[in-house]
């Protein structure tokens, strides 16, 4: 009996040490490593516990999306949040989503179609070279992305881009993904890139930020 409880105690107490020291092992892979999240772990992201934390219907009016707007979202992954945001724009607006891996791609046009929503565009695109003209989105989110990009700062300046002078910018994060950025690096990035935080929202576990164009001078 004693013995069973000693077993016991020590999975109670060595399962999350082990999950602690698996994490750190990825993330400091991760940090010298950088390369998209294999499509096949889509599925697995997109589970029960993940939409009780970010519940996709109230995610895209955190990320302050408003019904009409034409948004872009980087990463789309499984195409939850992407349906959730076409459905918040409505008729009127339109979302454009992009990934580098097509396989993504597939997922979301495929779910689309599935779930009858036509106002979601999905094309195969690098967050460096945007195919979009300047100043072309109302916003544009990610979730879970920019942490996964090798070069954020040429990121961020693409977003400065194609972003209108009014529009915004949403990072969401959330700690259990190995490359979850802290969110004063991120604001530092973004500052640098010419944008200035509008709004944090949430907590160290799940955070949001919201940023708009500063003025540049000419
Ligand atoms: C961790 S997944 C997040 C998926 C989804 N946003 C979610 O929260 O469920 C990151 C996504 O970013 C995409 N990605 C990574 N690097 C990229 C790049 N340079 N340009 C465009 N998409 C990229 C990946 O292919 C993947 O779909």
């Amino acid at each position: 009996m004693i013995t069973l409880l000693r077993i016991l105690f020590y999975i109670v107490l060595g399962l999350p040490a082990l999950v602690i020291v698996l994490h750190t092992i990825i993330r400091i892979v991760r940090h010298f490593h950088k390369f998209p999240m294999p499509q096949f772990m889509a599925n697995a992201i997109d589970n029960p516990l993940r939409r009780k934390i970010q519940p996709p219907d109230k995610t895209p009016a955190r990320h302050g999306i408003e019904p009409g707007m034409i948004v872009l979202e980087v990463g789309p992954g499984n195409g939850t949040y992407t349906v959730a945001t076409a459905r918040r724009v409505g008729n009127r607006g339109k979302v454009v989503t992009i990934d580098i891996e097509p396989k993504m791609i597939e997922r979301v046009t495929r779910r689309a179609q599935a779930e009858g929503i036509d106002n979601i565009e999905a094309k195969v695109a690098d967050v460096y070279d945007l195919p979009f003209e300047d100043g072309f989105f109302d916003a544009i989110y990610m979730i879970a992305v920019i942490g996964e990009i090798p070069e954020p700062d040429r990121a961020m300046r693409e977003f400065y881009r194609v972003l209108s002078s009014s529009g915004t910018l949403a990072f969401s994060e959330f700690l259990p993904d190995p490359d979850y950025p802290r969110a004063k690096t991120l604001i530092r990035k973004a500052t640098a890139a010419g944008f200035r935080l509008q709004k944090k929202l949430g907590n160290v576990f799940y955070y949001t930020l919201i940023l708009e164009k500063e003025e540049r001078e000419c």
